[in-house]
């Protein structure tokens, strides 16, 4: 049976093993998750394992990224699954309870901007950033990596982290890891299994959409004509759309001609009570 993971739950315990690979010589590399672990997150561990002698995943579902009327009490949890499907993976398991990350009395945000302030996410959740900055950057500072993996899944989190670590001279690259989807396109998510079947079979028209709408723009076909016709697509697969827009990949400034690129298409669409982002490069 593959080897079980160290699972530290204290900052001392998780402190006293990084001591001990640094003291090695050998490099760290962090895969940030809320669990509930699906092959997206297992593609960005087998990244991270060919990037860093160590790997660390980190297991925390963030009160402070989630707004009150969001799912932060029924998310997925399954933290016997998710140590099963890391066994043989990596090397160590960070899973800190609610009072190791928010003692009593803590007092201290991460305010972002710049990307985190595009109009897209923040725009429907002006919470989230700020909650995942903060508690990035502190398991930042609990584990110590040479190495951060992120999933380009969740785009704007992705370039937030990017300019917070390079803001705040954090000794840490940020790696972005390309999507995965299953077979029909639609992106995972741990948020998938809340899809009725009916919800299931439509979903993967937001991929769909995203993916010709950004050959389309490819091929020079006016931007503002594409998205329009976009929104109408995927409304008509039954979803109601957050937005649906072409940016600049690296600034998430609005961008209006395929020359102000590289261009990045982004998306958020709800599906009954079931939230999906996806986005996709032109
Ligand atoms: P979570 O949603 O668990 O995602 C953990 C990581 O997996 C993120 O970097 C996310 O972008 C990536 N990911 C999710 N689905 C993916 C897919 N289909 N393909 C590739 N990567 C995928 O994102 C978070 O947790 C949290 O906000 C966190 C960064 C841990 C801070 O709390």
């Amino acid at each position: 049976m593959a080897r079980r993971p160290i699972i530290d739950r204290t900052i001392k315990a998780l402190r006293d093993k990084i001591a001990g690979f640094h003291a090695a010589g050998e490099t760290i590399a962090l895969v940030p998750t809320m669990g509930a672990l699906h092959a997206g997150h297992m593609a960005i561990v087998r990244r991270a394992r060919r990037r860093a002698d160590r790997v660390i995943v980190s297991i925390f579902v963030n009160p402070a990224q989630f707004a009150p009327h969001e799912d932060f009490a029924s998310y997925p949890r399954n933290f016997d699954a998710d140590v099963a499907a890391l066994a043989g993976e990596i090397d160590l398991i960070w899973a800190p309870s609610r009072e190791v990350v928010y003692p009593e009395g803590f007092a201290t945000t991460v305010v972002v901007k710049g990307p985190a302030v595009a109009d897209l996410e923040d725009r429907f959740r002006p919470q989230f950033f700020g909650g995942v900055a903060t508690v990035v950057t502190k398991l930042f500072t609990q584990c110590g990596p040479d190495f951060a993996l992120f999933g380009e899944k969740d785009y704007q989190q992705l370039k937030t982290v990017t300019r917070m670590a390079a803001d705040l001279d954090l000794a840490v690259k940020v790696i972005g890891v390309p999507t995965v989807r299953e077979k029909d396109g639609l992106a995972l998510s741990s948020r998938n299994v809340y899809l009725s079947p009916s919800e299931r079979a439509a979903a993967p028209a937001l991929f769909r959409t995203l993916r010709a709408s950004a050959a389309r723009i490819a091929a020079g076909e006016a931007i503002v004509r594409v998205m329009s016709e976009g929104v109408i697509a995927i409304e008509e697969a039954g979803f109601a759309i957050d937005y649906f827009e072409a940016r600049h990949a690296e600034t998430l400034a609005r961008v209006e001609h395929l020359h102000q690129g590289p261009i990045r298409l982004l998306a958020a669409a709800r599906l009954g009570s079931t939230r999906l982002i996806d986005n996709m490069p032109v």
